[in-house]
Order: structure tokens, then sequence, then C-alpha cells
């Protein structure tokens, strides 16, 4: 691996209005997923490992690799640079709606239906005290999905999950068009979430 890079971003900073306004976009993608890139590329220089073998999804899913002194920079720098990059994959203009085919069927399994999920995932998410993700993840560990919370920027990959959707509940994220109204900004962003996308990522990942 060479120096991570903020991948393109899938749409203009305006592609999400009204639900994401323009400037918020254009602030989170522009300054602070680059933040996380630099931040990231910053700890993994000062241990010459600029170069590692290992994608960040794999240098994530076991911190064991990299020295202790500075996993907890990589945990927050590296989840930061990957949540981010799943966040943008994960909204789409004229989104929303509900996924299909074999996700919707395990989310009527493990949720009891559609309108459970998004109510278990939304009050879950709100419920976040500070800064954090609301997910729904892969367990790999029992092979089903499931709904998960993580403080700051850790990646559910540290705890053995693959992340299918994930929303970013840090002000940064809303806090220009919805102050601290963060269950409206929550709701809104149910409309441009990009289900083909998220079943795709199941499908990958599902045994
Ligand atoms: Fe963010």
């Amino acid at each position: 691996m060479g120096k991570y890079v903020v991948p393109p971003l899938p749409y203009s900073y305006d592609a999400l209005e009204p639900h994401i306004d323009a400037k918020t976009m254009e602030i989170h993608y522009t300054k602070h997923h680059q933040a996380y890139a630099d931040g990231l590329n910053a700890a993994l220089q000062s241990i010459n490992a600029l170069t590692h073998k290992n994608y960040i999804i794999g240098i994530l899913s076991d911190l064991t690799t990299i020295p202790e002194n500075v996993r907890s920079s990589i945990n927050f720098h590296g989840g930061g640079f990957e949540n981010h990059r799943l966040f943008w994959e994960s909204m789409k203009p004229n989104g929303g709606g509900e996924p299909g085919g074999r996700l919707a069927d395990e989310i009527k399994i493990y949720f009891g239906s559609f309108k459970e999920f998004k109510e278990k995932f939304s009050t879950g998410t709100a419920a976040i005290q500070g800064s954090g993700w609301g997910w729904l993840v892969y367990n790999q560990t029992f092979s089903r999905i499931e709904f998960r919370t993580t403080e700051n920027q850790t990646s559910p990959y540290t705890q053995r999950a693959i992340p299918l959707l994930g929303l970013d509940v840090w002000e940064h994220a809303y806090y220009l068009k919805y102050q601290n109204r963060r269950p409206d900004y929550i709701e809104a962003w149910w409309n441009v979430v990009n289900w083909t996308e998220v079943e795709e990522r199941f499908l990958r990942v599902a045994t």
C-alpha cells in the first residue's frame, strides 16, 4: 500500500439536498475525511509502515499487527478513513425506500420487519452519547446481521463485524443544517440511503 488517498465523491456536494446540505457535504468530504486520511498516513509513517502489506480493513481487523503505541491513532484515523469511504458510497440522490432480495429477508428474520429495523437503528443511533456511528453489520462469528453503535471513529472491523451500512452522527455531519436536532437528521438520511450498494455489500460477505 502507498499513501491513503480520499477517493472521489460519487456525486456532487449538492446531490443529497435537501436532506444533507451542500455546505456540510463539502466540508465533511474535503476537510474531515481528508484529515482522517492525513492522520492515518502520519501514524503509519511514524512506524515506517506506509507500505504496510494489509489494506486498512485488514489492519483494523487485527490491530495487533501494528505496534501498540500507534494502535489508538490507527483505530481513530484508520477507522475515520474507512468509515467515511463507506458512508459516501452508502448514499445516493433519490435513494431511500427499502432493500430487497436476501437482505430484506434477513432484516425480517432478525428485526421483525423493515419498520422495526429502522426504528431500532434510528433510536439507537440518536442515543449515542457524544460522537459516533450507527451500523448495520454482518457478524461473521454468528453469520447474522446486527445493529451496533461505535464510539468516535471506531470501526466495526475491530469488533469482528463487517459494516454494511453506517450513519455518521458526529456533529460535523449535520450541525449546519440541523443544529441539535440529531433525530431530524437521521430521519432525513433514510431518504438518501443507497440500498442497492448495501445489498451488494451484504451478498459479498454473507455465507
Ligand atoms: Fe464524519
